[in-house]
């Protein structure tokens, strides 16, 4: 139960806005990672935007969740940081060739700018709930950094695998 001294509190109402923020930003995302997956040329890249297409939905429910526990209604405030970073995105698509792995190695630059805005903003977001003591919150957000982290990472591993040798080599 959030007291409403909390309620009222202006760093509560700031974490509020922040998350509503980052609701938009998760919706953005999953819109954008099926364009991804048609984009990429390498079959591992695709799968692993594939992968986090459905991580991705489940990062929205976890946030919904969120929401409900400091009983607060879910909805999205347009994060024009993310909104940057995606139209970004579709510019390095547009700059770069199909079927390359340029395509690849520009995309992965893409997506690890996604991820670590939601690494950030997780990690944040984790910590304010913690301070607030709003603990199944603070939970869940911890779930959904670690699973951005774990993607940052595989998107390292296949850069480092082949496709920026790849690239070189085109
Ligand atoms: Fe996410
Ligand atoms: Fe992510």
């Amino acid at each position: 139960m959030i007291s409403d001294k909390m309620k009222n509190s202006d760093f509560h109402k700031f974490f509020i806005d922040e998350l509503k923020d980052l609701y938009w930003a998760e919706n953005a995302v999953l819109k954008e990672l099926p364009k991804m997956q048609e984009a990429a040329t390498s079959e591992e890249l695709a799968e692993s935007f594939a992968k986090h297409h459905e991580e991705t939905k489940k990062h929205i429910s976890r946030l919904e969740k969120v929401f409900e526990s400091l009983g607060e209604k879910a909805e999205g405030v347009k994060c024009e940081a993310m909104a940057g970073i995606l139209k970004e995105g579709k510019s390095i698509i547009e700059d770069t060739t199909k079927d390359t792995m340029t395509r690849d190695a520009g995309l992965i630059l893409a997506a690890q700018k996604i991820e670590h805005y939601e690494i950030a903003t997780y990690g944040m977001l984790k910590v304010f709930a913690a301070h607030m003591g709003h603990k199944e919150a603070e939970n869940l957000l911890a779930e959904t950094l670690d699973n951005e982290k774990a993607t940052n990472g595989t998107l390292t591993g296949l850069a480092e695998r082949f496709i920026n040798k790849q690239a070189v080599a085109e």
